[in-house]
């Protein structure tokens, strides 16, 4: 029998069984990551190689170093990752991968080791759209949680507001009209000499400064969804090259404060503006950027006021992990969603797909 007989006939199993322990590989960015997920929903286990001190030096992800470090990562972290699930391969149903959006080479590492994984056991291949994924975070952290609901996907690519319509079924709300919410954190952080990657280093800083203390200008956005940043975020960099210039010392808490606190208002109020417009009562966080601690207060601040109920994966599971993969692998292979040997990498892929 042909791999491809052999994989369609174990998913179709699987899906009879309404039943699958998936081994997740994530590989878009700067983390290698594998998961054991069970039934889309149960973490069983998850491991994360971060590279974060390598492309600390340089400032920012250099690509051709991630890919090196993918490669290297990913055989240890299967055993990692099965001696912690407790698990043999035997106890793999199925193998799914992130295969966009991301950088072309990382995501190819991850491609072709599940690719190899899946054809050596004959399990079935789940395709995983790594901004999917991030949604799916959810599902781990909140086992209650089902669509319909409506989702702020924020991170260092992307800023969208989707409707969650069902599981894999999305409705794009709103998006960002230029730079994603954490590339404007990581950018603005570089300014205030804080080291790669700055999202989550400027958002603890911001906790001790005065939000109050400087003034941005106001964000315009196109739609009542849409988000921009780009005007802040060269706004606030150029204010502090002319106090520099000036030699006016800038007090890094307070401006780290100030413009948290500019950001998070726009991504908060849009999206539970959004929620409460489509009519739906549960309003949920993704991505990177979710796991900034005033975006969080907000939402729940917010969201409560307008009676939503809230929810957001723990900070973990927020930056890229290959838990989500595992979850969102789970309803695309009980849909028969399975991928073929010749799947590749698409760096540039949408959330519809696209
Ligand atoms: O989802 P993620 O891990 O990777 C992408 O898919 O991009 O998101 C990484 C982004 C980075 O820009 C990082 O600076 C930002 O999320 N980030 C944060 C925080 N933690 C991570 N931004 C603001 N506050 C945080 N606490
Ligand atoms: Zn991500």
């Amino acid at each position: 029998m042909t791999y491809e007989t052999l994989a369609r006939e174990k998913a179709g199993a699987l899906i009879e069984k309404g039943h699958a322990r998936i081994l997740a590989v994530e590989s878009s960015c700067d983390e290698t990551a594998m998961a054991v997920v069970e039934d889309g929903r149960r973490l069983i286990a998850g491991v994360i190689a971060s590279q974060i001190d390598m492309h600390a030096l340089y400032g920012g992800v250099v690509p051709e170093i991630a890919s090196r470090m993918h490669v290297e990562a990913l055989d240890p972290l299967l055993d990692q990752t099965l001696g912690q699930a407790g698990l043999t391969m035997d106890g793999v149903d199925a193998v799914a991968v992130t295969y966009g959006p991301g950088l072309v080479g990382a995501l190819l590492t991850g491609v072709a080791w599940a690719k190899a994984f899946a054809y050596a056991r004959a399990l079935p291949l789940v395709a995983v759209n790594h901004i999917e994924g991030h949604v799916s975070a959810n599902y781990i952290a909140h086992p209650d949680l089902r669509p319909p609901f409506v989702c702020l996907v924020a991170s260092g690519g992307h800023s969208h507001i989707v409707r969650v319509d069902d599981y894999g079924a999305y409705t794009l709300l709103g998006g960002t009209t230029d730079d994603a919410a954490g590339e404007a954190f990581d950018k603005v952080a570089r300014v205030l000499d804080i080291p790669y990657p700055g999202g989550p280093l400027l958002d603890k800083l911001a906790e001790e400064g005065n939000d109050r203390a400087y003034a941005f200008p106001k964000i315009h956005t196109p739609g009542p969804y849409d988000f921009s940043f780009s005007g802040l975020k060269t706004a606030v960099i150029n204010q502090a090259h002319h106090l520099r210039q000036q030699g006016e010392a800038i007090n890094a808490a307070d401006w780290a404060a100030s413009f948290r606190r500019a950001v998070v208002d726009s991504l908060a109020e849009k999206t539970v503006r959004a929620c409460l417009d489509t009519g739906l009562r549960r309003v949920a966080l993704a991505g990177g950027v979710a796991s900034n601690r005033l975006l969080r207060r907000e939402i729940e601040r917010l969201g409560k006021k307008a009676g939503l109920e809230t929810f957001m994966p723990p900070a973990a599971l927020c930056t890229d992990n290959a838990a989500m993969i595992g979850s969102a692998a789970f309803y695309r292979l009980m849909k028969g969603e399975i991928a073929p040997l010749s799947l590749n990498a698409v760096p540039s892929l949408g959330l519809m797909g696209d």
